[in-house]
């Protein structure tokens, strides 16, 4: 298994490659809102913020991240709005979690992002998506590096990086790393061959 490999940013925070470098509110909701034109043709921010409930799950991280640098009361604010977040979507996403803009959730139920986990940039990812801890006894989360398409019901485990681009199929279990641009299925996962053009 490849070890993941963490950098120093100099403010004493260990930062992974694929960890988005900082960008402003303002950028990850348009980056957001450019995900969901792309996919769905839905480009007006009114529509997307009242009748998309994937869109609603992504800003909704996007003003926590937010609300949590205001003094005194940010913290609260944001786990109120983590907490409402969670009973609306039936999905649960620590709000420690960093979430590359551009994130897409088709169908926004019962995903469960744990606070270990590292989310690059462009992701896609289905209902029933878990990304967490192997065991209880061993720290750290996946790293999604960017453009990685997780589908329905897809469980990452432990310290593994998917690489840029590479798919997980619904259901599979991925438990070591993915190369990138490369699709991986099953039970624990295997990676499949490239297709021939
Ligand atoms: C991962 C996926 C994208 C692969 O698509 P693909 O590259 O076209 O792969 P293929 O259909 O050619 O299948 C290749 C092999 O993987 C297997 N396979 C494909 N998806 C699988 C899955 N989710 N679980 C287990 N095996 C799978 C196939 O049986 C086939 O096996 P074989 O080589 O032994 O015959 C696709 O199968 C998938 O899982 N899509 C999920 C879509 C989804 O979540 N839809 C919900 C929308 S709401």
């Amino acid at each position: 298994m490849r070890e993941t490999q963490f950098t120093s940013k100099g403010n004493g925070v260990d930062q992974h490659p694929a960890e988005p470098e900082e960008e402003s509110f303002r950028q990850k909701v348009r980056a957001d809102m450019r995900a969901w034109g792309n996919a769905s043709g839905l480009r007006s921010f009114g529509r997307l913020a009242l009748f998309e409930p994937g869109f609603q799950l992504a800003l909704s991280l996007r003003i926590q991240e937010k609300v949590a640098r205001v003094p005194l009361v940010g913290r609260l604010c944001r786990r109120a709005l983590a907490y409402a977040t969670s009973v609306a979507t039936s999905s649960h996403i620590d709000p420690h979690t960093r979430i590359g803009s551009g994130v897409w959730f088709p169908h926004p139920t019962g995903v469960v992002i744990g606070g270990g986990a590292v989310v690059g940039k462009n992701v896609i990812i289905l209902q029933g998506v878990t990304l967490g801890v192997a065991s209880e006894q061993v720290r750290g989360g996946p790293v999604i590096e960017d453009g990685v398409k997780l589908y329905a019901g897809a469980k990452v485990l432990g310290k593994v990086t998917v690489g840029t681009g590479a798919v997980i199929g619904a259901n599979a279990v991925i438990l070591r790393d993915v190369p990138a641009f490369r699709s991986a299925v099953g039970v624990p996962a295997r990676i499949l061959e490239k297709k021939s053009p």
